[in-house]
């Protein structure tokens, strides 16, 4: 019997990069998944009719969006074991120059969206069904603890929005403990994702995160998934409020 067998999961940003290789390895083990993002073509490109899935329009940045995904979820699932808050963006540029218009966008899908997915989700996440946990696993990333500006542009938005999600993953484990469900982060260091191909097409780039990264490899979509399905199984059943870092050992220095 696999892990996820008869559990249902959703996964946010689940069409490209570190949402779509969690989705599938959530799927790979036995899970239904409901696939949300922005982009409903790319959803159909990647699941096509995968019975095992089902792709909903969602903008995580929007309540109303995310209330109605989580709403089309209820229709087609009991209720959801796993939930993982994937989606995010990137911007670049100094402090001097960023306007607040852009600072609210980064924290609206990096730090609101997972407080609103997580909030729409809380119902279908609150069974008396079952009697094992069920799971929050929130994306976060080594530039929530660290600044490391690897691509060579400094980001100081998106710093600051997961460091806001992992004091919100933190505070959450606390509240929704009595629930039974556990709230974690995993946070990537540089992951090959169309988010980062442009910078790893730069020699220099490669090179300055090679040298400092002590496994001396670019990580792969699915360590971030294998790191997910981890804290969202049984076997993290007494696991909550922690990061586990999906690095190459980035951190450690
Ligand atoms: N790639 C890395 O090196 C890296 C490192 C650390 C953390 N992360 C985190 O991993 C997560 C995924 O990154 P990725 O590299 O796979 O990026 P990606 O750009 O390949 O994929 C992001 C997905 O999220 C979707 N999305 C964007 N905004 C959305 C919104 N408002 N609502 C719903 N969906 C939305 C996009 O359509 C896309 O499918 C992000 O939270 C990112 O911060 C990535």
């Amino acid at each position: 019997m696999a892990r996820f067998d008869g559990r249902f999961a959703a996964v946010t940003g689940a069409a490209s990069g570190n949402g779509r290789a969690i989705a599938e390895k959530l799927l790979a083990d036995g899970a239904k998944v409901a696939a949300l993002d922005l982009n409903t073509d790319a959803l159909t490109n990647v699941f096509g009719d995968n019975p095992n899935v089902l792709n909903v329009e969602c903008n995580v940045a929007d309540e109303h969006s995310s209330r109605a995904a989580m709403e089309a979820v209820s229709k087609e699932f009991p209720r959801l074991d796993v939930l993982v808050n994937n989606a995010g963006i990137v911007k670049f540029g100094t402090f001097e120059e960023l306007s607040v218009s852009e600072w609210d966008q980064v924290f609206a899908v990096n730090s609101t969206g997972p407080f609103i997915v997580t909030q729409a989700a809380s119902k279908l996440l609150r069974s008396e069904e079952v009697s094992h946990t069920r799971a929050v696993v929130n994306i976060t990333s080594v530039e929530a603890h660290i600044v490391i500006s690897s691509s060579g542009h400094p980001q100081i938005h998106y710093n600051a929005s997961k460091g806001a999600l992992l004091q919100l993953t933190r505070a959450l484990s606390v509240e929704l403990a009595p629930a039974g469900i556990r709230v974690n982060a995993v946070a990537p260091g540089y992951i090959r994702t169309p988010f980062t191909a442009e910078a790893l097409e730069r020699e220099e780039v490669r090179k300055f995160l090679l040298d400092r990264t002590p496994l001396g490899r670019i990580g792969e979509p699915e360590d971030v998934a294998n790191g997910v399905a981890f804290l969202a199984s049984d076997e993290a059943s007494w696991v909550t409020g922690s990061t586990l870092f999906v690095d190459g050992g980035w951190t450690v220095y």
